[in-house]
């Protein structure tokens, strides 16, 4: 972790004040004083602040159940924050892995541990994550087909992964995705002629929501541990 972030973690400062802190030599890691920011700093180090040991605050891992008309953002704009739901302290530190649109429901995870939402955004980790989606019009098959293949969608290059489509009912269906393009799964429909009008997330990995509107809950360790392996 950067330095200044292990400040942040480890006492009241802002990221700005931290910054301060350690350009102006208030700062030790190992007995030396370290003026860059951005050094890197591991567990077993002993970083101190005008002599005084430190200890950061353990990371957090959060499950969310996101309402429409909130945002996953860390600011308020049309709509407010999710994080405004999670009644934490220093809740807005916390960041969201894998964003939902203002009108998308369902699960959401949230964290101040940044290697940890990589794993989950990352394409490269190929972590599924399944849609419940409500469509304008009935399913015709031929899209089980399509979106296994991979379908253009408008304005990228190259095709979207292999995605799962199960039909629970005519305009109901079950889609699971490994990546997390902007609106993906809205655009996918559109591909194939059709319209989303209801999207609601239910598993990212192992992770199941269980949780009713607007509530959230920490993660379990084994909820957490699925993440880890490439952090
Ligand atoms: N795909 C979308 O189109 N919107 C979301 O919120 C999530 C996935």
């Amino acid at each position: 972790m950067r330095l200044d972030k292990f400040l942040c973690r480890s006492t009241d400062l802002t990221r700005k004040e931290a910054t301060a802190a350690i350009q102006a030599g208030d700062v030790s890691v190992n007995g030396e004083v370290i003026r860059v920011e951005r050094t890197q700093v591991h567990e077993n180090n002993q970083v101190c602040l005008n002599g005084e040991l430190l200890e950061a605050r353990p990371a957090r891992y959060i499950m969310l159940h996101k309402p429409a008309d909130m945002i996953c953002s860390n600011a308020d704009e049309l709509y407010p924050s999710v994080l405004h739901l999670i009644d934490v302290e220093r809740a807005f530190d916390l960041h969201i892995a894998g964003r939902l649109d203002a009108d998308t429901t369902g699960l959401v995870l949230v964290t101040d541990d940044g290697r940890w939402s990589f794993n989950i955004i990352s394409p490269r980790y190929d972590c599924e994550k399944t849609y419940r989606v409500g469509l304008r019009d009935p399913i015709r098959g031929d899209e089980i087909d399509r979106f296994a293949a991979g379908l253009k969608l408008q304005g990228e290059e190259g095709l979207t992964r292999p995605a799962r489509l199960e039909v629970v009912a005519p305009k109901e269906v079950l889609l699971t995705i490994t990546e997390g393009k902007f609106h993906q799964v809205k655009r996918m429909f559109k591909v194939v002629g059709n319209r989303v009008v209801t999207l609601h997330r239910e598993r990212i990995g192992g992770i199941q929501l269980d949780m009713p509107e607007g509530q959230w809950r920490y993660l379990t360790e084994e909820e957490i541990g699925q993440f880890l392996g490439n952090a």
